[in-house]
Order: C-alpha cells, then sequence, then structure tokens
C-alpha cells in the first residue's frame, strides 16, 4: 500500500475483521433502535467486542445476561452466538418481542444437533466450556450432546453405541486443533461420522488460514480482538504455533507495548471476526508513528457473503414503510 525507507513493514492479513453473521447482528440492533425507539435490550453482547458493544450502548441499546431482566413486553435481541430452545420459551412467558439475530452459520449447527438427536446418536460437540455457542447448541439436545473441550477431553468420553456417534463443533474454534481431536476421538471411536459440512465457519477458518501464511515472517503478530472473542483468542495461538516469534491480543491501539515493537523489523496484523475495521486502521496509524509505514496486504481470500437481516425484523421494516 505504502512505502518508506525505514525498513520496518507490516504484513496486513485479509480477510479480517468482520464476518457476515456480526455484521448481520450489529446492523440488527441498529436497525431495531431506529424502527422501535430506545430503548431495546440486547441479552448477552450481541458479538464479543468492547468497541461493538460501547458503540451500540451509547445509541440506547441496554445488554442484560438474562430474559428476567427484561421489563414484560420490551424488545429483546438474542446473539449471535445463538441460545438454547428454553431461552425463547422464557421470553414468550414474559411476552417479550424476540428478535434472533444467531448467525445462520450457527443455526446450521443447532439444525445438526437437533437432527442426530431424533435419530437418537450420542452427539460429540467439540468446544470450549462455558461458551455461549456451546451452551446454545447444547440446550437442544442435552441428552445427547457431550462436550468435548480439546484433545486432552477425548479420554473422558463414554457413548452408548460406538456405532452411533458424530461429532459437530462449535464454529470458532481452531481447525489444526480441531482436526487433532477428531483424530483422537477416531482412534477410540472408529465408527465416529462427521458432520453433513464443516461447522468451523468460513471466517473463522480463512483469518486462520492468512495468518498461517504470514506468521512464520513476524517477529509479532498483533491481534485487534476481546479477550472474550473465542475466534480473536485462536488468531493469537494460530500466529505462534506457525511461526511467529510474539504474538498479542488488544482490543485497542493504545494497550501496545512499545516493548513488543522494540526489536520487531516485520509486524503481522490482523483482527478477529466481531472486529470493526476503524479499530485495525488505528492500529497502523499507531505503527506508522513508530516507523512501521510499510504496509502489505497479503490476500488469501475474497469474501462476499452476506446474510439476511433476521425475518421477523424485515417484516415490521416492511409494514413500516
Ligand atoms: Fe457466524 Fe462465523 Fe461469524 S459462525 S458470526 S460467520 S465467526
Amino acid at each position: 500500500m505504502t512505502t518508506s525507507g525505514t525498513g520496518k513493514r507490516v504484513l496486513l492479513a485479509k480477510p479480517r475483521g468482520y464476518c457476515a453473521g456480526v455484521d448481520r447482528a450489529v446492523q440488527t440492533v441498529e436497525e431495531a433502535l431506529k424502527l422501535y425507539g430506545v430503548p431495546i435490550y440486547v441479552r448477552k453482547q450481541i458479538v464479543h467486542n468492547k468497541h461493538v458493544v460501547q458503540t451500540l450502548e451509547a445509541k440506547g441499546a441496554i445488554f442484560v445476561e438474562e430474559n428476567e431482566e427484561v421489563p414484560e413486553g420490551a424488545t429483546v435481541i438474542f446473539s449471535a452466538h445463538g441460545v438454547a430452545p428454553e431461552v425463547h420459551e422464557q421470553a414468550k412467558q414474559r411476552s417479550l418481542k424476540a428478535i434472533d439475530a444467531t448467525c445462520p452459520l450457527v443455526t446450521k449447527v443447532h439444525q445438526e444437533a437437533k437432527r442426530f438427536a431424533a435419530e437418537d446418536y450420542d452427539i460429540l460437540l467439540i468446544g470450549h466450556e462455558g461458551h455461549e455457542e456451546v451452551i446454545g447448541t447444547s440446550g437442544e439436545a442435552p441428552e445427547h450432546i457431550q462436550l468435548v473441550d480439546g484433545p486432552e477431553d477425548v479420554d473422558r468420553i463414554t457413548v452408548r453405541d460406538p456405532n452411533k456417534v458424530v461429532w459437530l463443533s462449535q464454529t470458532t474454534l481452531s481447525v489444526d486443533e480441531t482436526m487433532e481431536t477428531v483424530a483422537r476421538l477416531k482412534k477410540r471411536l472408529p465408527m465416529l461420522e462427521s458432520p453433513p459440512s464443516d461447522d468451523i465457519c468460513y471466517a473463522t477458518s480463512n483469518r486462520q488460514y492468512v495468518v498461517k501464511e504470514i506468521a512464520a515472517e513476524c517477529d509479532v503478530v498483533i491481534v485487534v480482538g476481546s479477550r472474550n472473542s473465542s475466534n480473536s483468542v485462536r488468531l493469537v495461538e494460530v500466529a505462534l504455533d506457525a511461526g511467529a516469534r510474539a504474538g498479542h491480543l488488544v482490543d485497542f491501539a493504545d494497550e501496545i507495548d512499545d516493548a513488543w515493537l522494540a526489536e520487531a523489523r516485520t509486524v503481522g496484523l490482523t483482527s478477529g471476526a466481531s472486529v470493526p475495521e476503524d479499530l485495525v486502521q488505528e492500529v497502523l496509524t499507531h505503527l506508522a508513528q513508530r516507523g512501521f509505514t510499510d504496509v502489505e496486504e497479503v490476500v488469501t481470500a475474497n469474501e462476499r457473503l452476506t446474510f439476511s437481516l433476521p425475518q421477523e425484523l424485515r417484516r415490521d421494516m416492511k409494514a413500516a414503510e
């Protein structure tokens, strides 16, 4: 993009930042605020990014942990990570107007879980314990689903019938670690079936792939993203595994410690799927002020996927026209 003579460069990964599911979820809150007025309640962080949540709060969104905190009859939006069926049920009981911003690629995993549970499979859900997406997916068929939190968890799995077992996964895991977990599971359960299509989503895989491409050339890789963002945390791990000499996760440019850059000639830069591009541009400015003015964008894929807004919101928008 730009060149100067400092010899200090930035390898800027692409794809980075917003995925189609995050874009849709953020737009859902923005459009709901415009259409219904303030306040709009949002159950859990709409996406796992501090800046996005603060920006929507400033516009009138109120973030809550559970439906009980939402006044009866009010509008509530469910986050991109998905919810268990009982959350929809609770919303009905409180007469809430619920808008579901669950990413369609998470919904796809919910459908798979329901289908395999209906066929009485044991489902091994690879994912991180306590993550909202895993809680939501498990809630579709709690009696059929067991969580496998990484390769070390494989030995404690027990199944009813080793010929009727399938694995599914959270959408934002490390691709390589998940394959390792599956390989270990297959050693124990040779008849283990795989999901009909990849559960780790295109955005997660694409962001990991490009980071792997640049990592070995980087003295340090900076990932813009929040600590509770699974896919952002994974990007740091993937960078380190792929040969980056150091890796750090930051929410904002001012969290970058000058000591990280002291000996560096090449900095890798990317961002998680819930991170607006503005924050990456602020990091680029911060780096340029420290001599990293030579920016090379490394592109390994072009993403064109978009999702339409939730049906219930589109219907109300149309009615208001
Ligand atoms: Fe959906 Fe993947 Fe983004 S599951 S929210 S497209 S990280």
